[in-house]
């Protein structure tokens, strides 16, 4: 049999890592897309403590020369790619919440540029090694602040949050393009989703989130997982509603 191999961008730390881990423990070769090698090659070695098959690959998706080297390389080593789970993003880099008649353009380049572009960037370079697998899985991480559907209805708790341009218009479009790239390749094994992991406690929002990284990490990992008969094209993953204690599980969210 042949191994299956898992690309995880950002997975240093945070829900990258902690899907790394999940994804480890069924049996998948991780690797540890990391933008600085160092932070890399430290995940990678945590987890080949805990009984991982993990290395580190080093990769910062606003990177051309990175990405095609990572591409390279993972060719060279496996042939070919199971699961791309693209992970890595940011809110901000200004650190400053602002509403979107006040937002910066230089923030919004740079969460476009890691969020929308480099997503693109690293799934166009991995898509001939995806090809090459059985049935390839490419799970796009998402949130639930990126749906449209949810930020417009008065049923959301997200219609009561203050508004903010960069970051959620940036995962509004990495949900167009799972759509896309899910159309696209809808005559193929692979299957494309966008994961919703919750509000999940990490250093993205200074740990205030109400759900641990062992949850936050659940959609990714089932996403990359399908069966065959699983779905494509469709954003997946953690349930806020306006009832009880918040937490409606796991299901499909509206774009
Ligand atoms: N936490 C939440 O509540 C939440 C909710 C919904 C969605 N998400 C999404 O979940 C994903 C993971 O977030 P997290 O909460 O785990 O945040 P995190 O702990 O801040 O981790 C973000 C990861 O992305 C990496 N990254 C940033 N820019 C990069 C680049 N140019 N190239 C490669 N890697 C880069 C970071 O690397 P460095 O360590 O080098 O900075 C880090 O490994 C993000 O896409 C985020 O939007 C998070």
């Amino acid at each position: 049999m042949t191994t299956t191999i898992a690309l995880i961008t950002g997975a240093n730390k945070g829900i990258g890592l902690e899907t790394a881990r999940q994804l480890a423990a069924q049996g998948l070769t991780v690797l540890i897309g990391a933008r600085d090698e160092a932070r890399g090659e430290d995940a990678a070695r945590v987890l080949r403590e805990g009984g991982a098959d993990a290395r580190a690959v080093q990769l910062d998706v606003t990177d051309e020369r990175s990405v095609a080297r990572a591409a390279a390389a993972i060719e060279a080593e496996h042939g070919h790619l199971d699961v791309l789970v693209n992970n890595a993003g940011t809110a901000t880099i200004s650190r400053r919440r602002a509403q979107p008649s006040e937002t910066s353009l230089e923030d919004m380049r740079a969460v476009y540029e890691v969020n929308v572009l480099g997503l693109v960037r690293v799934t166009n370079a991995m898509l001939p090694l995806l090809r090459r697998a059985p049935a390839a899985r490419i799970v796009n991480v998402s949130s639930e602040v990126g749906s449209i559907g949810s930020q417009t209805s008065e049923t959301s708790p997200l219609f009561a949050m203050p508004a903010s341009a960069q970051y959620p218009s940036s995962k509004a479009a990495v949900n167009m393009l799972t759509a896309m790239y899910a159309k696209e390749l809808k005559d193929t094994p692979i299957k494309v989703n966008a994961a919703n992991p919750g509000f999940t406690s990490t250093d993205f929002n200074d740990h205030r989130g109400i759900r641990t990284v062992e949850q936050g990490a659940e959609a990714s990992v089932h996403l990359a997982t399908l069966p065959d008969d699983g779905p494509s094209g469709i954003l997946w993953g953690h349930l806020w509603t306006t009832e009880g204690d918040g937490d409606g599980g796991y299901g499909v969210l509206p774009w």
